[in-house]
């Protein structure tokens, strides 16, 4: 396959694999590479930037083809040092940052200036055009459907991807609700160069999570995901246990203040979750692509299985419509 995103990050397809919290580590995002596709480590699952240099060296044992790191900016009241993440992927000769969460400004000077592309990823078609004037290299459209964060605007991939296409000249990457070759067929008639997967990777033997929590996002339909933190401007999208209930049913509460939820949210215990396999004991972030997932595979059968999907859809429609 050749598309702008297949040139620009030196790979077989364009399937990026975004960055995860506490599932970017060297085991995914290596397989990912291996297999012709793009794997991203995520930074800040790394305690300290001298624990992201070691992982980064420990991708490198894995795979010798491209991968890049994931630094998500959030407005935070104690935020780590974003500035000494970036040195280390710089230092290790990381040549794709990808930035999401907040305005890439302050590390885009920084991260071109030393080659590094910046592949910046965003939820509203404003946002992306900013980007590109700052001089990202890429755009990740993230559409409602998304595991993390789909902004407040509510627009599905279906609007998103195309309204993006239309308005950027640089490379689209479309994210949110893929998982299978079907998506990533419709995403490149969208206009997208790619397509960027975050929960699909989740059920792949290779992430490093438990497996409960896999066989609980194959036996979750498309309506298991839920909408948390809109009143405080933060929206998010988890998957639907017992703690997405109980926060949904705290913020019905007119009165109620992120205060009243934090312990349910917090950090720690999502990753505990995630690593322990209790599924309803902590947030697990997950998209609506959940109701599209029906089996753990290796990272390399998934993608094998999407390419082929994806060119046998392509094919079919070409057939249907006919050639120009
Ligand atoms: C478990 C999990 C953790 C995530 N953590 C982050 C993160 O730390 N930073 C980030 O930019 N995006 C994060 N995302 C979002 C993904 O990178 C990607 O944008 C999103 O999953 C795409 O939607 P999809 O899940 O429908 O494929 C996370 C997604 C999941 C499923």
């Amino acid at each position: 396959m050749k598309t702008r995103i297949t040139e620009m990050l030196g790979v077989e397809y364009p399937i990026i694999q975004g960055g995860m919290q506490w599932v970017g580590r060297a085991e995914l995002a290596s397989a990912v590479s291996n297999a012709g596709a793009f794997g991203i480590l995520t930074a800040l699952t790394q305690p300290t930037p001298e624990a992201l240099a070691a992982e980064i060296a420990r991708c490198r044992q894995l795979t010798d083809k491209p991968f890049g790191v994931n630094l998500t900016i959030l407005p935070a009241i104690r935020a780590p040092d974003y500035g000494a993440y970036l040195d280390v992927i710089i230092d290790s000769g990381i040549k794709v940052l990808e930035t999401a969460g907040n305005n890439p400004r302050p590390f885009i000077e920084r991260a071109k200036a030393a080659g590094v592309k910046v592949v910046h990823k965003c939820t509203a078609v404003r946002h992306a055009l900013s980007a590109e004037r700052l001089g990202v290299d890429a755009i990740s459209i993230d559409g409602f459907e998304c595991a993390g964060h789909p902004g407040e605007d509510d627009i599905p991939g279906l609007i998103l991807i195309p309204a993006a296409a239309r308005a950027l000249s640089i490379p689209i990457v479309a994210s949110g609700g893929f998982g299978d070759g079907r998506g990533m067929a419709a995403a490149l008639m969208l206009g997208a160069d790619g397509v960027n997967m975050g929960t699909r990777f989740c059920a792949t033997q290779e992430a490093p999570i438990h497996e409960n929590i896999k066989q609980a996002l194959v036996a979750a339909s498309e309506r298991d995901t839920r909408i948390i933190y809109r009143k405080f401007r933060n929206t998010a999208r988890i998957f639907r246990n017992a703690i997405a209930e109980e926060v949904t049913e705290i913020e019905r509460r007119p009165e109620s203040r992120f205060d009243d939820i934090k312990e349910l949210v917090a950090g720690a215990r999502g990753r505990k979750a995630l690593e322990a396999g209790e599924v309803d004991e902590g947030l697990i972030w997950a998209g609506q692509v959940v109701g599209l997932i029906d089996d753990v595979p290796t990272v390399a059968e998934l993608i094998a299985r999407i390419v082929a999907e994806c060119r046998a859809r392509i094919a079919a429609a070409t057939a249907m419509v006919g050639t120009a």
